[in-house]
């Protein structure tokens, strides 16, 4: 049996969506501290629907088919539902990853959920907010409005 999946083979060949989106809602950057490999996620949101995705992977193999694959998975997507993409869920899109490559799929996700929280700090809300269902349902009724008198 072969080591990658067919479909690893063909996003690690032929990546979707690789590059950089200039003016994205939110942006993400994380690392593996073991390997030394980088993965960036840029996210495009309009109406809290991830509308566009590209991303730059410095990495292995399975973490460039990782990328590319959630890419995929996420586009068009509400926030709300991106916010639960796993890495398992990558790794299963992709037909399997071997076990010791497994990690290089959390590289996505965290890359992903590194985006969102761009994107959630950026606009003043919190991924809570949206994972309730109810975006107008913050922790209190305070609001945290800036420089108005
Ligand atoms: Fe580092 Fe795959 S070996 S992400």
């Amino acid at each position: 049996m072969a080591l990658y999946s067919e479909k690893v083979m063909d996003h690690f060949r032929n990546p979707r969506n690789v590059g950089v989106i200039e003016d994205a809602d939110g942006v993400g950057q994380v690392g593996n501290a073991k390997c030394g490999d980088i993965m960036k996620m840029y996210l495009k949101i309009e109406n809290d629907v991830v509308t566009d995705v590209k991303f730059e992977t410095f990495g292995c193999g399975s973490a460039i088919a990782s990328s590319s694959m959630a890419t995929e998975l996420i586009k068009g997507k509400p926030v709300s539902e991106v916010m639960r993409l796993t890495n398992k869920a990558v790794a299963e899109a992709l037909d399997g990853l071997p076990d010791y490559k497994m990690h290089c799929s959390v590289l996505a996700e965290e890359a992903i959920k590194a985006a969102l929280d761009d994107y959630y700090a950026k606009n003043g809300r919190t991924p809570e907010q949206d994972a309730s269902g109810d975006p107008a349902k913050a922790d209190g009724d305070e609001e945290q409005k800036g420089g108005e008198e």
